[in-house]
């Protein structure tokens, strides 16, 4: 097998790159590029295992929420609803799609740091289910606006436990100075309970966190579980406060290249509802609803990003350049984490590829660049298609138009048959809102 496979769902026919069961050439043909390819089949069995292995642990007394800032469009909720998914929403635009999409607000989970009152309201009267606050401030503004409204709203607290995750700084989340949720160590945390537990209009059904993403050590989750349990237990004897719903977060690690290890979601996830089972069991308290919000990798190695190669440069003594139609509008992680990523050719697989470039895009910014040190056939020409794996979570949730290009399309892929689930952006589209 071809080492530069790292997701079961690519294969070659006739030496061309074939995703999802579908010829990747033809696609492009079909649909033009730059493309997002999703594969659907991949997203479901990846749903289905996350979903198998936690109710093998917690029976019904468990969720799985989406954390659709991966990838946020209709179809992608109406899978997610399909496979019995809750989903962890960030904004407006978030409850907006996945309401469009059909799906019951009541099993979604507002998440952000900082909810305006808008937000707040819209979320209310869409019938969001939960809010997970980030601190005082938002709990009031909720009590306030859940009593105009008239109703009681279910809120989770958001955690910082003080955990370093071992990963890129802009998604280490857990430690004491980030700018999410309430530290534990301050004293913080149980401050905004203990006011919780008096405020109307509120019910605080539980606590959440999210200590990072792109994890790989399961130790970070244990340690999460460890200092989450016994804050429970802390909560419990000092206000007999009862946590029914804890949440811990996604963040577990997917592979971009053959060097990153392929984590075993199902083992994963057992590992820490077993962890959660235990300490709960050793401190006396009662088990709750087990919450994880995974997004990457739910999302992550389904999809791929589609090119097509227009101006090669080769710097004699320097650089070998391979521009393409799309850049950092489709893709800004190269730009932003400097994330590694595969990208190989879409035909001709077996030809050596004996000549490093960069594989940059079409933006007036040097910073465009997709990947360093590709390794592609030294005669890579105008017209030529090439491909980068693992796009399919915070690719097209983080496009943008930058340079007024237009974002790519999406075109599902589902037993080798494909459909579109975005439109291509018009240049139209682009100006849509210009006075
Ligand atoms: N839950 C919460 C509260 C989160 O903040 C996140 C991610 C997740 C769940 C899902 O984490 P995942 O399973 O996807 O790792 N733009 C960055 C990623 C930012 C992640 C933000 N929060 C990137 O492209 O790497």
């Amino acid at each position: 097998m071809n080492k530069d496979f790292i997701a079961e769902n690519l294969t070659a026919e006739n030496d061309a790159l074939v995703f999802g069961g579908a010829n990747v050439s033809a696609l492009a043909q079909k649909y033009g590029t730059p493309l997002y390819l999703m594969d659907e089949d991949r997203i479901r069995a990846r749903c289905k295992e996350y979903l198998t292995a936690l109710q093998a642990e917690f029976g019904k007394s468990c969720k799985i929420l989406y954390a659709s800032k991966a990838c946020s469009f209709k179809q992608i909720y109406r899978i997610i609803k399909e496979e019995g998914l809750g989903a962890d929403v960030v904004s407006c635009g978030e409850i907006y799609t996945c309401k469009a999409a059909g799906f019951d607000l009541g099993n979604a989970f507002f998440h952000s740091n900082n909810k305006t009152d808008e937000d707040i309201a819209y979320a209310i009267e869409a019938g969001i289910g939960y809010f997970v606050i980030d601190g005082e401030e938002e709990l009031l503004a909720i009590s306030r606006i859940a009593k105009e409204k008239g109703v009681t709203q279910k809120v989770l607290l958001r955690i910082t436990p003080g955990i370093d995750p071992h990963t890129y700084a802009a998604v280490a989340t857990g430690k004491v100075d980030s700018k999410f949720g309430c530290p534990i160590e301050t004293g913080k945390a149980e401050a905004v309970i203990k006011l919780a537990l008096s405020t109307p209009s509120v019910t605080l059904v539980g606590l959440h966190c999210h200590v990072g993403s792109q994890v790989f050590e399961p130790d970070v989750y244990l340690q999460t579980v460890q200092i989450m349990t016994a804050f429970m237990a802390q909560m419990y004897q000092k206000y007999a406060y009862v946590t029914e719903i804890l949440d811990l977060g996604g963040g577990f690690g997917v592979r971009y290249t053959a060097s990153d290890p392929a984590l075993k979601i199902a083992e994963n996830v057992r590992i820490v509802a077993r962890a959660v089972k235990e300490e709960c069991a050793a401190l006396g308290l009662s088990l709750p609803t087990l919450c994880l919000e995974p997004g990457r990798s739910i999302v992550a190695d389904s999809g791929i990003t589609v090119y097509t190669v227009g101006a090669v440069k080769k710097i004699e003594g320097y650089k070998n350049y391979v521009s393409v139609d799309g850049g950092m509008t489709d893709n800004p992680r190269f730009a932003l984490y400097g994330s590694s990523y595969t990208v190989l050719p879409v035909n001709n697989l077996s030809a050596p590829r004996d000549m490093v470039c960069s594989v940059v895009g079409r933006c007036c910014e040097s910073g465009d660049i997709l990947q360093e040190n590709v390794p592609l056939p030294a005669d890579v020409k105008r017209g030529d298609k090439i491909c980068v794996l693992t796009t399919g979570a915070y690719n097209y949730s983080m496009a943008s138009n930058y340079n007024r290009l237009p974002r790519p399309p999406v075109v599902m892929v589902k037993g080798g048959t494909d459909y579109p689930a975005v439109k291509r952006e018009t240049l139209q589209d682009l100006a849509k809102n210009d006075l």
